[in-house]
């Protein structure tokens, strides 16, 4: 029996504007956002609806263990690093990484970037304090510059419409690879080379090449045509980002005459971070009124029965696919947190995907002052997520990752053994430190190596 929800069941793509909110600019030209959003909900969506169908099925897969998601991307996206070369190496990692995963796990696995959207971010305090001067503090470059002086951060609604645009290319350049040949499995040689192929995890990428291809020629000798196959010469991928400004979201919301459901176009999965998800406020009302799959952060403070209430009054029809529930306990606390939460959810007979975020639990500062995470931590906090679910007889049905194509040196340990003295030499990120592609691949293959061994069991 559902719990007794206390939000009206009337809902419009506008109806969180009366509820309280959390996590918002402090917009000082009102008239210039409100023209702002008028522009944007007359200009073209970034996703279709059919598209974010598709999406909700492959995930409604991950649900009953018959497919493995793949979340990741930069934790905050910057207009100073859009470039091809940068999307180009994030989609070839999560392409190396699907092969690392499908190859070891035997399961499909289903991409979705943390992209084309993910430019605002929840702050801890609303104010940065440098000496003796106070500024609004950083929120994304949808909002206000990373540039610690006054003109930069104050909250600019220009910004909402440069995110905007770069979304729009980020897709159209992503679906180019997608759907271009670049993810052909012809192509696999061509992903390596352009990798780092001297270092380890090329290596052992390119042993994991050897053996695709030497399936592919089997295959070839069958006579089966793999050009003519879509699932060896494209890829299926996905965008999503964290729903924090509603503002940009609600105008991008769109009806569809086909199924009669909102949605919410500026990506196919949209989340609600750990710190919003207050079910009487904004966030949650706006999310459970869209048909989008959508993603729930699950952190230290959540309870049994927040959680259920929580679920119910975002997945009411039990809809399988439509709610991903994405933990991030931190590796010292997870074997306390997440058990009896899963058993929660077991008994209650929900359908989720369970999926790790083994990055927000895990940060820490370095004795030289830079935010960081211990590669051991993440892979611990991985390792004991896949642990807890084998247990309790449920899904360990996907990862969640801050990530980067490129070559930066912002999380600690790894194959590569990034060391507190190394932060500094390749530390870009605008917010949380990112997995690099070598540490991103490594934990793909370590993940591949745990479902294995476990099916083995
Ligand atoms: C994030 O995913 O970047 C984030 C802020 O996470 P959380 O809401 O879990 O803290
Ligand atoms: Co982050």
């Amino acid at each position: 029996m559902n719990t007794k929800l206390p939000i009206s069941t009337s809902w419009d793509p506008s109806s969180w504007r009366s509820f309280p909110i959390k996590q918002q600019p402090e917009y000082t030209n009102i008239e210039h956002l409100k023209s702002v959003e008028r522009s944007l909900s007359t200009f073209p969506t970034l996703t279709s609806p059919s598209e974010i169908r598709a999406l909700k099925r492959e995930l409604a897969d991950a649900v009953f263990g018959k497919a493995f998601l793949l979340q990741g991307g930069d934790c905050a996206e910057s207009f100073a690093e859009f470039n091809e070369a940068n999307l180009r190496s994030f989609f070839r990692v999560i392409l190396q990484m699907t092969m690392a995963l499908m190859y070891g796990a035997g399961r499909p696995v289903v991409k979705v970037g943390r992209i084309a959207g993910q430019f605002s971010k929840p702050r801890s305090d609303n104010i940065e304090k440098i000496n003796d001067v106070e500024l609004p503090s950083y929120r994304g470059d949808m909002v206000n510059a990373m540039e610690f002086d006054a003109g930069g951060r104050k909250a600019d609604p220009d910004r909402l419409l440069r995110a905007y645009y770069q979304g729009a290319a980020t897709l159209n350049f992503l679906r180019t690879l997608a759907r271009g040949g670049y993810a052909s499995l012809k192509q696999i040689n061509r992903w390596n080379m352009e990798f780092v192929n001297s270092s380890n995890q090329g290596k052992r990428f390119a042993e994991l090449v050897a053996q695709i291809n030497e399936c592919l020629s089997f295959i070839q000798a069958c006579r089966l045509p793999l050009d003519e196959v879509e699932q060896f010469s494209e890829a299926s991928f996905f965008a999503s980002h964290e729903a924090l400004l509603l503002g940009y979201e609600s105008s991008l919301t769109r009806f569809d005459e086909f199924d009669e459901k909102w949605y919410a176009c500026s990506a196919h999965m949209l989340w609600v971070g750990d710190r919003t998800r207050s079910p009487d406020e904004a966030h949650i009302e706006f999310l459970r009124g869209i048909a989008n799959p959508v993603g729930m952060k699950v952190g230290p403070s959540s309870t049994v029965d927040g959680l259920l209430k929580l679920i119910d009054i975002l997945n009411p029809e039990n809809e399988a696919g439509r709610l991903t529930l994405i933990t991030r306990m931190g590796a010292g606390k997870i074997d306390d947190l997440l058990p009896p939460l899963v058993r929660a959810v077991k008994n209650a007979g929900k359908n989720v995907v369970w999926a790790c975020d083994p990055m927000h639990g895990n940060t820490i500062k370095s004795p030289n002052g830079y935010k960081t995470r211990k590669f051991t931590d993440i892979l611990t906090e991985v390792r004991h997520f896949f642990n807890i679910h084998n247990a309790e007889g449920t899904v360990a049905g996907g990862v969640h990752f801050e990530m980067t194509g490129q070559d930066v040196t912002e999380c600690l340990g790894g194959a590569q053994a990034i060391s507190e003295l190394n932060l500094s030499d390749r530390y870009h990120t605008h917010c949380d430190p990112r997995l690099n592609a070598s540490q991103a691949l490594e934990l793909a293959f370590l993940i591949a190596e745990t479902i294995k061994k476990q099916k083995k069991e």
